[in-house]
């Protein structure tokens, strides 16, 4: 059996984690792989986190299962976070899932078996796992024009001339926020569009929101997310803990099905619960535990609100930084997008045979597509990167 297996495609930003650590230069950068980084390139553990995780130890009496789509108190603590009062809880199923990523799966595999027919129509570029997944699952994707790789803004005339031409059924996966990768969102007056859109033709959207109070903050990057969830008659939305609690590696993530008619939700509950046990069975627990502690015990809340306010706004200074030294290198406002970017990527817009020049000439590491990692930059590197990305003609 084992001689039919085949070496398979490596994924392009863990593949870039580990080149970096390869290199032996003292002087590298790592831009890859989207984790948060301070000031002195280490990934904290969050200060509320540490603090909800003593006392789990303390007070935590079992490990006895808990239940397929999670603890209830989780998905209420999640849903209040992202959705707010924009839908009634009752319109609400959800399951708690291995990551952003568990979540993203599962809603595929729902999809899947709710219509068959269904072509997932994601961004030109999306997170490249969502398009690997997809393909591993069988299903069919098109893209749509998001990208405008002269104003490094969004093609949103572009995006909108190809989602007309979906059919009636079809999903839409749309990025709640903090666009991955490219950094560049849709406003206000553009989501309600694409929503309008959505309507007229029956399409069915599908929201990842992995970065939420990153960009602009917490309510404010939800807001998207809100606008979709009371504005379309059923939608699918899958949410990370990973990035905004810090808590990557115990994989904790939320997917909901949101429906208009509140008498469905049962059932779309007992499909993701099964989902949940044909896959993996139980969820894990811990990093569920930990959010749904810091969500409703007021003053973990207020501390962790306040401790990932200073990383967004960490981001913003070295965008800024990073646009204002590129303009001062160059006398020009080529780069002024990078300040407007939101969340931790930014699209540089380059070619492949830049990146790997930046990585050859200076140990500057960033995804082939020019996605950069702006969190993996502090004020010392900040000019590094600027005079690297002007020497090499970008
Ligand atoms: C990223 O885009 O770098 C992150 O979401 C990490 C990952 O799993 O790819």
């Amino acid at each position: 059996m084992f001689e039919n297996l085949k070496e398979l495609p490596a994924d392009k930003i863990l593949a870039l984690m580990q080149l970096y650590r390869d290199d032996p230069r003292e002087q590298k950068i790592d831009l890859g792989v989207g984790v948060y980084k301070n000031a002195e390139g280490v990934t904290p553990v969050m200060r509320a986190v540490k603090a909800a995780e003593r006392k789990l130890v303390e007070e935590q009496q079992s490990k006895s299962y808990v239940g397929l789509v999670g603890d209830p108190a989780y998905s209420d603590a999640m849903i209040e976070l992202i959705l707010g009062d924009a839908v009634e809880r009752n319109k609400v199923g959800a399951a708690a899932t291995p990551g952003g990523t568990g979540a993203v799966r599962q809603a595929f595999e729902l999809i899947r078996l709710a219509n068959p027919k269904a072509r997932v129509w994601v961004s030109d570029p999306t997170w490249p796992n969502h398009t690997t997944i997809l393909a591993y699952l069988g299903m069919e994707m098109k893209t749509y024009r998001y990208f405008d790789s002269e104003t490094r803004g969004v093609d949103f005339d572009g995006m909108m001339a190809d989602l007309k031409t979906a059919d009636k059924g079809d999903v839409v996966l749309l990025h709640g926020c903090c666009h991955n990768p490219t950094g560049a969102n849709l406003n206000k007056v553009e989501w309600q569009a694409v929503i309008d859109l959505l309507n007229e033709r029956g399409l069915v959207p599908m929201v990842d929101i992995a970065y939420q109070g990153f960009g602009d903050g917490l309510e404010a990057d939800a807001e998207a997310t809100r606008m979709v969830a009371a504005g379309v008659p059923e939608c699918l939305i899958a949410a990370s803990c990973s990035k905004n609690f810090g808590v990557y590696r115990e994989r904790t993530g939320l997917l909901m099905a949101v429906c208009q008619d509140a008498g469905r939700t049962g059932i779309n509950q007992g499909t993701l619960a099964f989902l949940n046990r044909q896959n993996y069975s139980f969820p894990p627990d811990h990093g569920a535990r930990v959010v749904t502690m810091i969500l409703t015990d007021p003053e973990l809340r207020a501390d962790w609100a306040a401790e990932l306010e200073e990383m967004r706004l960490g981001m913003l200074e070295i965008r800024q930084q990073l646009a204002d030294e590129l303009q001062r290198l160059t006398g020009s406002d080529r780069f002024a997008f990078l300040a407007q970017h939101r969340g931790m990527f930014s699209r540089l817009g380059t070619t492949p045979e830049l990146v790997q020049k930046l990585r050859d000439d200076h140990g500057i590491y960033m995804v082939g597509d020019s996605r950069m990692n702006i969190a993996g930059l502090n004020a010392a590197t900040v000019p590094v990167l600027a005079k690297a990305i002007v020497d090499a003609g970008i």
